[in-house]
C-alpha cells in the first residue's frame, strides 16, 4: 500500500492525520475512488473533474492544486507495482481548532492511497447478486461525493446482515440508488435509471454505461422508477468504480427475470471489459 499524504510519500503506519481534522470531526471532506487496469488509469479526467466539481459546490478550495494531485495518483501507481491498482483519494478542509464555520487560510488535508485491487469474486459477475430495499436516510445533496458515509454504511451493515450484497435506497418507493453503486433496469429492451439529479451520485460507470448503450443502440430513459418496476424487470444491474457491471438476480427476496443475469447486462459487461483493455 502506497500512501501519500499532502503530497509527501509516508510509511503507512506514519500516516497521520490531526485530531482536528474536519474530515475526522464534521465529514468535510470529499473523495473518490478511482483504478487503474494494467496500470493505466481508468477514466480518471471524469473523477477528478467530479471532485473539483463538488470542491465547488462545498467551498472548498483545492489548494494543492488538481495536476498536482494527478501526478501523485499516478506516481502511486507506478509505485505500487500491481495489474490492477484501486486508488482512494480523499480532500478535507484541513485542520483548525473545532468550529462550525470555515476556517480561513488553512491547507486541505489531502491523501492518496494506492494498493492492489483484488475485484470482486468472479462468480458475481457470472450468476448475479441479491439485494434489499431501505429507506434513502441521507441528505439532500448526494449528488456530492462527501466522506459522511454512515447512512450508506449502515445500510451496506443491513444488506450484509440480510446476506445481500447490496442496498437499494428508495424514497417513498421511488428507486434512487445503491448504497455504493448506481441501479439500472430492463424493462422491454429499454435502459432506465434515475437522472442524475441531487438524489444521485452521478457515477463515472453509469455515465460509461449510458455511453455504451448510444453505441450500440440500446434505448435509455434517465427517468425514475419505483420498487414495484425494480422487482418487476426484465434485468436489473448495479454500477460503480468496484463493483463495474454486476448483475442482480432477487431483491428483497424476489426473483428478477430468469434469475439469472440477463442478455442486455451480459452484452454491456463485455462492452465494459474491452474499455479496460
Ligand atoms: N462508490 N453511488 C454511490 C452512493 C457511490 O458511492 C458510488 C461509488 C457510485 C458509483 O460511482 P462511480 O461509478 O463513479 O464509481 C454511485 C465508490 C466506488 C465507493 O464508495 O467505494
Amino acid at each position: 500500500t502506497i500512501v501519500y499524504l499532502n503530497g509527501q510519500k509516508v510509511d503507512y503506519e506514519n500516516a497521520k492525520i490531526p485530531v482536528e481534522d474536519r474530515g475526522f470531526l464534521f465529514g468535510d471532506g470529499l473523495y473518490e475512488v478511482i483504478h487503474a487496469y494494467d496500470g493505466r488509469f481508468f477514466y480518471m479526467d471524469r473523477h477528478l473533474a467530479r471532485l473539483q466539481d463538488g470542491a465547488k459546490e462545498i467551498y472548498l478550495n483545492l489548494d494543492f492544486g488538481i495536476d498536482n494531485l494527478e501526478k501523485i495518483c499516478r506516481q502511486a501507481v507506478d509505485e505500487c507495482g500491481f495489474a490492477d491498482t484501486s486508488v482512494y483519494i480523499q480532500v478535507t478542509r484541513g485542520a483548525a481548532e473545532r468550529q462550525h464555520v470555515f476556517p480561513e487560510n488553512i491547507p486541505c488535508t489531502w491523501v492518496v492511497i494506492a494498493r492492489e485491487s483484488k475485484g470482486n469474486p468472479e462468480e458475481f459477475y457470472e450468476t448475479g447478486i441479491t439485494c434489499i430495499t431501505v429507506p434513502d436516510e441521507r441528505w439532500n445533496r448526494c449528488n456530492i461525493k462527501t466522506v459522511q458515509l454512515l447512512a450508506n454504511c449502515i445500510a451496506k451493515e443491513k444488506a450484509k446482515r440480510a446476506g445481500s450484497y447490496e442496498a437499494i435506497f428508495h424514497r417513498g418507493g421511488t428507486v434512487n440508488e445503491g448504497a455504493s453503486s448506481n441501479v439500472f433496469i430492463v424493462k422491454g429492451g429499454k435502459l432506465f435509471t434515475h437522472p442524475a439529479d441531487n438524489r444521485i451520485l452521478n457515477g463515472i460507470t453509469r455515465g460509461i454505461v449510458l455511453e455504451i448503450a448510444d453505441a450500440n443502440n440500446i434505448p435509455y430513459s434517465e427517468e425514475v422508477f419505483n420498487i414495484n418496476q425494480l422487482l418487476d424487470a426484465d434485468e436489473v444491474f448495479l454500477t460503480g468504480t468496484t463493483t463495474e457491471i454486476m448483475p442482480v438476480v432477487k431483491v428483497d427476496g424476489k426473483i428478477i427475470g430468469d434469475g439469472i443475469p440477463g442478455k442486455i447486462t451480459r452484452m454491456l459487461q463485455e462492452k465494459y471489459n474491452n474499455l479496460k483493455q
